[in-house]
């Protein structure tokens, strides 16, 4: 058995509803998590929100509500986005609940007894947007107007603190960072590399100036740095402190993806946290790009701030989870606009992939009577299939196994390509009356090159995949990455299946009258 797979995302802040980069970003994580089950895995996927600090204890006072209500009710958006988008989370963890504050005590407890924390005063840089600490160095601007690396406000703290012994983790976090395969991309690793070996200070965990987060066991009046809870969510959702199964099972976590924004966060204090506990660490973590609007990031300034579940609900999930998949490498950051979703969806969705199961099928029933029997009496031609088995048994998922999602849909594309290219060479519908045999065989060799294509394809569009599928006849436990391999169309023709009229699973997009922003 493969070992199982333990995927998170970053839990969201939900200080007001998801956008474009939430769900970015549940859309690359269930890809993954899709992807691993197909390929054979037991896989454990968590995301949820991240609702303590001071960031979202302002929010609620300017709108009137207490933290928690405002949590309440944002974190049912996020809630609501995951299950538009067809996310398969196993565990959708809210910071909020019980046992989170007991697992995060836990941990603060576990670094404690290893001797890193002490009581102290800290003085320096906070910036509540990204709720993090700045050395002055890392800033840019006057007065006033300085800002944080990220771009956000910061703002002069004074109060006493609980400290994380940092600076004592130094040369252990730069080994793991250099150790290949933990942070990637490449470009991120070499930013954390240069950090932390710049020197590292001891870290500020806990605050005394507002009360919204976990209580700091034994200290009256504390309460913790909302990324120390924050962090502790991927080990609360498999049931620390207790020795469960499933602690016992996905534990090191085999993948948390996050942000570029936030790799410090997960490649430098999370470990260090782990380290200081005696946990073991994660095995990667990755963080990818940023999703902007037209080349802009959303905001609400600029007034455009798209709500991805409204995207979802006008191009259609599985348009929406395949463009951005599709359209920009992972690890880098790329742009979105209603032109382009349509454009490559109705090129590459419904003018490609779409016609040809379209063609296909519809020439199976009309000339063969949908009867998979007689189709499978010719022999299919071999040197097509073999492209497209290739593309889509190993070239994708080599691709995706490296979180290469635009390559393995180059890959799996090319194969579609190569499928219409010889429909047009072929010309079946021409060979029906002149040559019946030869129409059978590239009948034969098309069905079983649109049933490969569709399982390849199921971890970004598990809809329209499974549609295809469906019409197919392939029952729903014969689609994984194994079953492409044992003879699952012989299976079909033993099963006397005959195909029924395709219905249309790639209709073309049209654009709005008017382009929303
Ligand atoms: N709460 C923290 C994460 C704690 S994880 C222990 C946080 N929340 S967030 O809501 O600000 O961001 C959640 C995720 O969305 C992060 O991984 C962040 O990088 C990602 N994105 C936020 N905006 C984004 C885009 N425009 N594009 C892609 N992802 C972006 O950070």
């Amino acid at each position: 058995m493969p070992d199982p797979f333990y995927l998170t995302t970053a839990i969201n802040y939900p200080n007001g509803r998801p956008h474009i980069g939430h769900a970015y970003e549940a859309i690359g994580a269930d890809v993954i998590a899709r992807f691993q089950r197909w390929m054979g895995r037991e896989v454990r996927f968590q995301t949820g929100t991240d609702e303590h600090g001071l960031k979202m204890a302002r929010k609620a006072e300017e709108q009137g509500v207490t933290p928690r209500e405002l949590a309440d009710e944002m974190a049912g958006y996020f809630r609501e986005m995951d299950e538009k988008l067809n996310i398969s989370f196993d565990r959708f963890i809210r910071t909020v609940e019980p046992e989170h504050h007991r697992a995060s005590q836990a941990l603060w407890e576990a670094m404690a007894a290893a001797g890193d924390l002490y009581l102290d005063r800290y003085e320096g840089w906070y910036s509540v947007r990204d709720e993090a600490y700045y050395d002055e160095s890392e800033l840019t601007g006057e007065g006033e107007d300085r800002l944080s690396p990220q771009g956000t406000p910061v703002e002069w703290t004074v109060e006493e603190s609980w400290f994380f012994r940092l600076s004592n983790y130094q040369d252990r976090l730069l080994d793991l960072l250099r150790k290949p395969g933990f942070c990637e991309p490449e470009s991120r690793r070499n930013e954390m590399i240069a950090f932390v070996a710049g020197g590292l200070k001891d870290l500020s965990i806990s605050r005394t100036s507002f009360d919204w987060g976990v209580k700091v066991p034994g200290a009256e009046g504390h309460v913790m740095y909302v990324w120390v809870d924050a962090l502790t969510n991927y080990i609360t959702g498999l049931g620390y402190p207790d020795d469960t199964t499933d602690w016992r099972k996905f534990w090191p976590a085999s993948l948390h993806l996050v942000g570029k924004d936030i790799v410090r966060f997960h490649t430098v204090y999370w470990p260090a946290f782990l380290m200081s506990a005696g946990l073991q660490l994660p095995r990667k973590v990755y963080g990818h790009g940023f999703i902007l609007n037209r080349g802009e990031k959303e905001s609400k300034s600029l007034g455009n701030v798209t709500d991805p579940v409204e995207l979802a609900e006008r191009f259609g999930v599985d348009n929406l989870r395949y463009f951005l998949m599709r359209e920009v490498t992972f690890g880098q950051d790329g742009s979105y606009s209603p032109e382009s979703i349509v454009g490559r969806c109705n090129a590459e969705l419904a003018n490609s992939f779409g016609n040809l199961v379209q063609r296909t099928l519809s020439m199976i029933v009309k000339n063969i009577g949908g009867r998979l029997e007689i189709v499978a009496t010719a022999d299919a031609d071999e040197a097509l299939l073999t492209q497209v088995r290739a593309a889509c048994r190993e070239e994708l998922p080599r691709a995706f196994e490296e979180l290469a999602f635009s390559h393995g849909i180059e890959d799996w594309m090319q194969a579609v390509w190569a499928c219409n290219r010889y429909v047009d060479e072929q010309a079946p519908w021409a060979l029906r009356k002149t040559h019946p045999e030869r129409m059978t065989a590239v009948l034969m060799t098309l069905i079983q090159a649109i049933g490969e294509l569709a399982m390849a394809i199921q971890p970004v569009v598990p809809g329209k995949a499974a549609a295809v599928l469906d019409m197919l006849g392939v029952p729903a436990n014969a689609r994984g990455h194994a079953d492409m391999a044992s003879g699952w169309f012989d299976a079909l023709v033993e099963a006397g299946h005959t195909l029924a009229p395709p219905a249309p699973v790639f209709p073309r997009l049209e654009l709005p009258e008017t382009a929303p922003a």
